[in-house]
């Protein structure tokens, strides 16, 4: 693509966004608690909020940025960097951290860490830390992708990120 129509599709996409932000901040105008709600909205649509979004948002509501901020990152489910290709939710709920959840969540900061410096693509995967998710017979346990895979040790999860990574 010529660098001219790159930036124009770029400016069409930004205003179609801009666009999208009005009518979703007009929808949940009038309603009870609706920040959380056009938030929900936009996470939803875009799988974050970005800044510009959010400043928009603030223009169109007449609310304040710190308000906004206040409540993204008040609330777990919100993000505010897009997500990455492969989702990791390492479950840190009483019976997984109790049988090593921590070396888990270690593991799989160690394999982003060791993937960006060999030059890996950075924001490849997203991780979370979340509480149970109801499988507490399989702990310790996590989701990767939305299949959740239990009775891990570091080197299973070192394994199952290498094979998510080759999908
Ligand atoms: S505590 Fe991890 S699944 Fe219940």
């Amino acid at each position: 693509m010529r660098p001219d129509t790159e930036l124009n599709h770029l400016l069409d996409w930004v205003e179609g966004l801009r666009k999208r932000v009005r009518e979703i901040a007009r929808e949940w105008e009038s309603e009870e608690g609706n920040l959380i709600m056009i938030l929900h909205a936009i996470e939803d649509e875009l799988g974050y909020v970005p800044r510009g979004v959010a400043n928009e948002l603030s223009h169109e509501l007449g609310v304040p940025m710190a308000r906004i901020y206040e409540v993204i990152t008040f609330y777990h489910y919100f993000r505010l960097v897009p997500p990455g290709k492969h989702t990791v939710k390492v479950c840190m709920g009483t019976a997984c951290y109790l049988k090593g959840a921590n070396d888990l969540l270690e593991e799989v900061e160690r394999q982003l860490k060791q993937l960006e410096a060999t030059g890996g693509h950075q924001g490849e995967f997203s991780v979370e830390n979340v509480r149970c998710i109801g499988c507490c017979g399989m702990a310790p346990a996590i989701v990767v992708d939305g299949e959740t895979h239990g009775r891990l040790c570091p080197k299973a999860v070192e394994e199952l990120l290498k094979q998510q990574r080759e999908k």
